[in-house]
């Protein structure tokens, strides 16, 4: 039976910085009585004031009343010794992310909080295995990861060590339920699962920067539009920080004993030597403010004496493009060729959706020049697809390719040959790394995917996304790939390998 905190039971934060006073909002917001604590004292009084503004604020907007805030302004208090805080149900702790200090601070609180009390750490990187270690009871010890800003996120991670027991977990699982968040259960590893899945969201389109595919603007254009992500990753990293980011890229590097499949970039580093940070600094992959106008590929001319267009039904995006076209009044034919993975073909050019291999591979082996088309999460309204072209497909026959789906509304983004193209390589190396974490039993199948929805608005959760493209069809993408690179980077989570072997390998359903 899962058992929630009484609301009559005290709160703890220690740590009063930007963590602290948004999870303390969050559990006076509850009900409870919540203590702020901060080795810095002039910290803790800045955040019981910041609070309070705060309450104001949203009291003036209309928010809350003025006795929501005179309530919830009675719950908080403020310590300014650790040997006050004995009345504590719940310790969370959000101060510096350094091993030894949070290893100090527990030791010291489980000699001054009650048995019953429970003890969390909102650690975003740090094992709780290892912080648990130095404690007399490390059965006690559980990661409560908030997302910044806690009272707008959603999401909480409860982060099981190798000791900590499960009547605990469950505890602190329906306390955070019960202060209106979402949990998900994951064993203390690198990154938890949102912090490692995301890794990488950054790390290919890095790569795609650092191949020169294309540049910062045109990738998170690309990310965004034909992705579905809410922001593209060089926004996101100036965002976070580059510092921030590449640190967490590096724990997790370290922590996987130099995985090459989290190795960080020369870019990254080289950015952060400039002091290149990001919005904080002025400066990162973009310049702040932005100037630039927003970048928009001309939809082609359309034809006005088109001849018919032959679709490949038996892709299933094929069937939507075709549809989106016939919708436009292009004349379109549709066959079934089960015998190949074309979408559809103008005079002898043939258009494909990107496998992981280049167009000059796919031109070598089908023998006729092609045009490939990058993934996206709903093809029903894409507007912008990266394109990869042939050698032999001609100037004109590129053209016309591109009017006849500029009449269905899709603007092409046409980047170098290459393998793989940006969303694809991004969405095939999450649901792989999701895999991973799947297999290695560290959280269901259903968390990990409300984990990235939740914690990071992606369209879809990695193993949904996985399910619709085929996991077999996406394992043979990240073979092509690595093929391509020849580095470990590509390397095949073996979850999917084994998916692939039971499963057809043709994209499944891409709608
Ligand atoms: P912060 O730097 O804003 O605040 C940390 C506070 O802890 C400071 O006020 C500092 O005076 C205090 N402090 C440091 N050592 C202390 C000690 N030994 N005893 C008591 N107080 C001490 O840090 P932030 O960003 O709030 O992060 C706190 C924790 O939350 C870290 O473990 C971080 O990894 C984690 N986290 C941070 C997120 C973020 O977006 N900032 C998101 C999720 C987790």
């Amino acid at each position: 039976m899962q058992q929630t905190l009484s609301v009559s039971r005290q709160v703890v934060i220690i740590g009063a910085g930007v963590m602290g006073r948004g999870i303390a909002m969050v559990a006076a917001a509850a009900g409870h009585p919540v203590c702020v604590y901060d080795a810095n004292g002039r910290a803790s009084v800045q955040a019981v004031e910041t609070i309070h503004q705060h309450w104001q604020r949203q009291a003036d907007k209309g928010k809350l009343s003025v006795a929501d805030v005179a309530r919830l302004g009675e719950r908080l208090s403020r310590a300014e010794q650790l040997e006050q805080l004995a009345e504590a149900g719940l310790v969370i702790e959000a101060i510096v992310e350094d091993l030894a200090a949070k290893q100090a601070l527990f030791c010291q609180l489980e000699q001054i909080v009650a048995a019953d009390c429970l003890l969390a750490t909102n650690t975003s990187s740090l094992s709780i295995t290892a912080i648990a270690a130095a404690m007399a009871a490390p059965q006690r010890l559980v990661g409560m990861h908030f997302f910044n800003p806690a009272p707008a996120m959603r999401l909480v991670e409860i982060v099981r060590g190798l000791a900590t027991e499960a009547d605990v977990l469950e505890q602190v699982s329906a306390t955070a339920r019960a202060w209106g968040k979402e949990t998900v259960l994951v064993r203390s590893s690198p990154g938890f699962i949102v912090n490692r899945i995301a890794r990488p969201f950054y790390l290919e389109s890095l790569r795609c920067l650092q191949q020169g595919l294309a540049d910062c603007a045109t990738l998170d254009r690309l990310l965004q539009q034909a992705g579905g992500f809410r922001m593209g990753p060089f926004a996101l990293m100036d965002l976070i920080g580059l510092d921030v980011n590449l640190a967490v890229h590096r724990a997790i590097w370290q922590a996987m004993c130099f995985d090459p499949r989290y190795t960080p970039l020369w870019i990254q580093q080289e950015m952060v030597a400039a002091g290149w940070l990001g919005r904080k600094s002025g400066r990162g992959y973009y310049v702040y403010p932005q100037v630039e106008p927003a970048v928009v590929e001309p939809l082609p001319e359309p034809c006005p004496d088109w001849e018919q267009v032959a679709f490949n039904l038996v892709q299933p995006v094929a069937a939507v493009l075709a549809q989106r076209l016939q919708q436009a009044g292009v004349p379109v034919v549709g066959g079934h060729d089960t015998a190949s993975d074309w979408l559809f073909r103008l005079g002898t050019a043939h258009v494909y959706l990107s496998d992981g291999r280049p167009a000059a591979r796919r031109e070598q082996v089908d023998r006729h020049p092609c045009l490939l088309l990058d993934q996206a999460v709903d093809f029903q309204h894409v507007s912008l697809l990266a394109a990869q072209s042939s050698p032999r497909l001609s100037a004109p026959d590129r053209q016309a390719l591109e009017a006849v789906l500029g009449e269905a509304g899709i603007r092409l983004c046409h980047l170098p040959d290459a393998a793989g193209l940006p969303v694809l390589r991004t969405v095939a190396m999450l649901v792989n790394e999701a895999a991973d974490v799947l297999q290695q039993g560290l959280a269901s199948t259903e968390d990990i995917d409300r984990a990235m929805c939740l914690g990071l608005n992606y369209p879809q959760g990695p193993l949904a996304w996985g399910r619709r493209l085929g996991y077999g069809w996406l394992a043979q993408v990240l073979r092509h790939l690595a093929d391509y690179h020849g580095d470990g980077h590509y390397r095949i989570a073996g979850w999917l390998q084994q998916q692939a072997f039971s499963s057809l390998s043709s994209p499944a359903e891409v709608l």
